[in-house]
């Protein structure tokens, strides 16, 4: 009897699914590099799923222990290696769907020499959910996610109040969400999502100043010439009132608290 919970069907997710043709130095970083910086996980069929029973051990992934930090949409991997190398302590997860964009970050990451980078070629949003302990988490980034304009496509923009609940869960308290975007649409629904998310408290009150560490990478630098700003946000992981982690179901059935923020600065 086939597993029913397992069946293929075509998900609302927050990339495009296009070609995956790489050119000829794609492949090649690609041959040279997968081994070592690709961590294979199981699916449930379609290529960029993660099944539910799939776990990494990062200490063994990475040959050491280190406080875990995770970027959604890693792309080519622009900011992903330049934070990487001003967090040398951190182990560093980049979750990319798009074969290509991952075989540029793999050229990259081997230019630079860096040690401490790891890739799932895998949608994020089941990655996070299923490879991570809850509370597991220092940091999560989500930089210039993909804006899905149209108001039939919002359902499929990555920062959804299912996604916020699931980034909660995940850090451990006090760490940190990292969020940039230079569309003021999405910019201002990231704000409506995540003020009011459990958990979450928005660590400035408003919008965040720019990261310093962030570099400015070919999607900010493409909106800043077409006269957009730049929205960057910072959410803290708030504990408990008991102090216990708050799963993803406590978070997604829990209302809001007005009274949970508080006044960190960073
Ligand atoms: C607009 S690009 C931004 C890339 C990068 N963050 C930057 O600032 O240069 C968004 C990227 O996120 C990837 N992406 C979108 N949704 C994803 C998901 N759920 N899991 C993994 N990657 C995703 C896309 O394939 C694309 O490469």
């Amino acid at each position: 009897m086939p597993d029913r919970s397992l069946r293929v069907h075509r998900e609302v997710v927050s990339y495009v699914r296009r070609s995956e043709r790489m050119n000829p130095s794609q492949e090649k970083a690609w041959a040279a590099h997968a081994d070592r910086l690709l961590i294979p996980v199981p699916s449930r069929g379609l290529d960029t799923s993660v099944h539910p029973d799939a776990r990494i051990d990062w200490a063994s992934a990475f040959g050491r222990e280190a406080p875990l930090m995770v970027e959604i949409g890693s792309g080519r991997g622009e900011a992903l290696v330049a934070l990487a190398l001003r967090h040398p302590d951190a182990n560093v997860v980049a979750f990319e769907v798009f074969a290509p964009a991952i075989a540029s970050t793999m050229s990259r990451i081997a230019r630079h020499e860096v040690g401490n980078v790891r890739i799932v070629k895998a949608n994020g949003a089941e990655g996070l959910k299923h490879l991570f302990a809850d509370s597991a988490l220092e940091q999560v980034w989500t930089f210039f996610p993909d804006p899905w304009h149209k108001a039939r496509h919002h359902k499929r923009r990555l920062v959804s109040p299912e996604f916020a609940a699931l980034v909660a869960a995940k850090l451990r308290p006090g760490g940190l969400w990292r969020l940039a975007t230079d569309w003021e649409d999405y910019a201002l629904a990231m704000r409506e999502v995540l003020d009011g998310a459990p958990g979450l408290q928005n660590v400035h009150g408003g919008w965040a100043p720019r990261w310093a560490e962030r570099p400015v990478t070919k999607y900010e630098a493409r909106g800043l010439a077409a006269g957009r700003s730049v929205f960057d946000l910072t959410y803290q992981r708030t504990p408990t009132a008991n102090g216990d982690a708050p799963t993803v179901g406590d978070l997604l059935h829990r209302t809001p608290r007005p009274d949970a923020h508080g006044e960190a600065a960073l």
